[in-house]
């Protein structure tokens, strides 16, 4: 497979910098193992907060890839005061922080000597998460899947304006499918992509066939901003339940998310509410893990060769 070189794939000893985002329940081993076999870097969730389960998914990952892969501690589901020594008693190498205050963890996490890259959805964020001397950032456009800044800023604007005030490794978040959004974010300042829905919709994917089919039918305006006048807001597919609540001002998380599992993996849209980001609207099959990312390298190459034709400046 051909490798795209950059800091990322330096830092994480991976061989092309596509990263598969962390998604409660959903970035478990069988998802993320086939991510790092790939070629690219697996995430394992903590957002389920259910942590025996977690500790024996990453057991699994070293029976499944000799791969390096990573964990997310999405820290506004933190209910485990321990996290951060039950991250580093795991052995992984790197940790993504996301949803709080990136001074939280980061020098804790950084003493123990993994390497820290903190999600932002703005240039102050992206600021504050440098203050707190992280190792690079995931740079989060508000169109992906997932709890979201209410103020939300596309990747088109976020990704050339936190690029243009930091100098650390950046990967882009939110919108990223394929080679030519993976090219686009790296003419916008990123060296890494990460995908969220792409991965949901994956072979390898453990949720229910229901969300998979509804993504790859999902038009580009499928999804709804919850809770954009409160906090968090979030993006999730258009049903029925989340087009209701779309017009709540403020909307009761804990009772909109109803079954989570009875949605995820009985495959009742209805039971509660599917992150999912606009880029639903771009996927058009299930396909395995390894043929979007090999698929996504040749685009990526056959992007940038094309619009090098257009050579230098006269
Ligand atoms: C189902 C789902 C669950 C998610 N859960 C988390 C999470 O636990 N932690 C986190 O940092 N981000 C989470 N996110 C956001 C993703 O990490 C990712 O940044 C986002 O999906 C990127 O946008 P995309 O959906 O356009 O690929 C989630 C997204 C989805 C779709």
């Amino acid at each position: 497979m051909a490798r795209i070189s950059t800091r990322i794939t330096d830092l994480l000893g991976i061989d092309v910098p596509i990263i598969q985002a962390p998604m409660g329940w959903i970035a478990r081993s069988q998802l993320a193992a086939a991510v790092s076999e790939a070629g690219g870097l697996g995430i394992i969730e903590t957002s389920s907060g259910e942590l025996d389960n977690v500790k024996a998914e990453i057991a699994k990952m070293r029976d499944l890839t000799d791969k390096p892969f990573g964990v997310n501690i999405a820290q506004a589901f933190v209910r485990d005061p321990g996290i951060v020594d039950f991250v580093v008693d795991q052995g992984v190498r790197f940790v993504t922080t996301s949803a709080g205050d990136p001074t939280k963890y980061t020098a804790q996490l950084k003493d123990a000597g993994l390497t820290v890259f903190h999600v932002v959805p703005t240039l102050q964020g992206a600021l504050k998460a440098l203050d707190a001397g992280v190792d690079g950032l995931v740079v989060e456009g508000g169109e992906g899947g997932g709890f979201k800044n209410p103020r939300d800023v596309a990747s088109m604007v976020l990704l050339p304006l936190v690029a243009q005030h930091t100098d650390v490794p950046i990967i882009a978040a939110g919108g990223m499918v394929d080679g030519p959004t993976m090219a686009a974010a790296f003419a916008l300042g990123a060296e890494g992509v990460q995908m969220g829905t792409r991965m949901v919709s994956a072979a390898e994917s453990p949720v229910h066939d229901n969300w998979k089919q509804a993504i790859v039918g999902a038009a580009e305006t499928d999804t709804v901003f919850l809770n954009r006048h409160s906090r968090p807001g979030l993006r999730a597919l258009r049903t029925e339940r989340t087009t209701e609540l779309e017009r709540q001002d403020s909307v009761d998380l804990g009772e909109a998310f109803g079954s989570v599992l009875d949605l995820y993996f009985g495959g009742d849209l209805e039971a509660g509410v599917a992150l999912t980001g606009q880029v639903a609207g771009r996927i058009d099959a299930v396909r395995p893990v390894a043929e979007i990312i090999d698929e996504c390298v040749a685009g990526f190459h056959e992007t940038i060769a094309r619009l090098g034709r257009y050579g230098a400046a006269t």
